[in-house]
């Protein structure tokens, strides 16, 4: 399980005041569940989830996972988590099985357990014939896909994904969600973040938007577009996100609100 409480984040920006890229988060991601973290770029998930990762430290507020203290019991936390980051840095110099199997190892997972995890990590998000290339000229996706098996090698109860999906084609983000699913079948818990509400709510059990740095709703779909009162999930996600709509508008209703657009506007997208 994975708590937010009121975490917070002031980044020191030189000459300027401080950026402010999370204000207030709190959200309970549980067991057993898909939690989504949605919100619009710069809206604070990557750094929320890099606190919760004990990548960073926040400047206010607390965090815990199964129970440990994100500042306190680091190290634990670090055991507890499989996490993929924005910073999906690979060795280039190394096959993405020499990849994968380093982090194993640094997990303590040695021998025949170490190497049949990565064949069945591979198989799983379709990577198998990528193994044994140096990761030297990966594509963005074939990159992922890497990092992906990298930070589940150790089986963890507990998953971090940000931005699971970026780069990913139709078929391996079907995979992929195949694996999330069956992470939640296994009963972990699975928190990842977006800016599509489709994916989120494809997958999530629970979804929290999160803009400006503060978590302005959260429920499963249905509960998102109740409180909303839009008609898609889209609109619902424009409208409880603040944000202003881009979308072209038509000439005849040249303030047209977000609520004009199709009310199945991407409805069907990576479904
Ligand atoms: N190290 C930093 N120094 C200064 N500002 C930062 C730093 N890291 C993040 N920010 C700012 O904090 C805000 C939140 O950033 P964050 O990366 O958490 O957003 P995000 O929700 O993950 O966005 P995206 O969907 O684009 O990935 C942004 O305005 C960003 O520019
Ligand atoms: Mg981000």
């Amino acid at each position: 399980m994975i708590e937010a409480k009121n975490l917070s984040k002031h980044f020191k920006v030189k000459g300027k005041p401080d950026k402010v890229a999370v204000a207030d988060v709190s959200f309970t991601a549980r067991d057993g569940q898909v939690t989504g973290l949605l919100g619009p770029n710069g809206a604070g998930k990557t750094t929320t989830l890099r606190m919760l990762s004990t990548l960073i430290e926040p400047t206010g507020g607390a965090g815990r996972v199964d129970g440990k203290d994100i500042r306190a019991d680091a190290m634990a936390v670090k055991a507890a988590i499989g996490v993929l980051s924005d910073a999906r840095g690979l060795y280039t110099r190394l096959t993405a099985r020499e990849n994968i199997r380093y982090y194993g190892e640094l997990r303590g997972i040695t021998g025949a357990t170490l190497e049949a995890r990565i064949e069945k990590l591979a198989a799983l998000i379709d990577m198998t014939e990528l193994l044994d290339r140096r990761t030297d000229g990966f594509s963005q996706g074939e990159r992922m896909k890497v990092a992906i098996a990298r930070a589940l090698i150790h089986e963890p109860k507990n998953v971090i994904l940000d931005e699971p999906t970026n780069g990913l084609d139709v078929m391996t983000t079907r995979s992929l969600r195949e694996l999330i699913r069956k992470l939640r079948e296994e009963g972990k818990c699975v928190v990842f973040s977006s800016h599509i509400m489709q994916e989120v709510s494809a997958l999530c059990d629970d979804i929290v938007i999160v803009s400006q740095g503060r978590v302005v709703a959260q429920g499963d779909a249905q509960h998102l577009l109740e409180i909303s009162g839009k008609a898609s999930l889209e609109e619902a996600f424009v409208h409880l996100s603040g944000e202003t709509d881009h979308a072209p508008t038509s000439p005849t209703s040249p303030t047209s609100p977000a609520s004009t657009l199709s009310p199945t506007a991407n409805q069907g997208m990576m479904q």
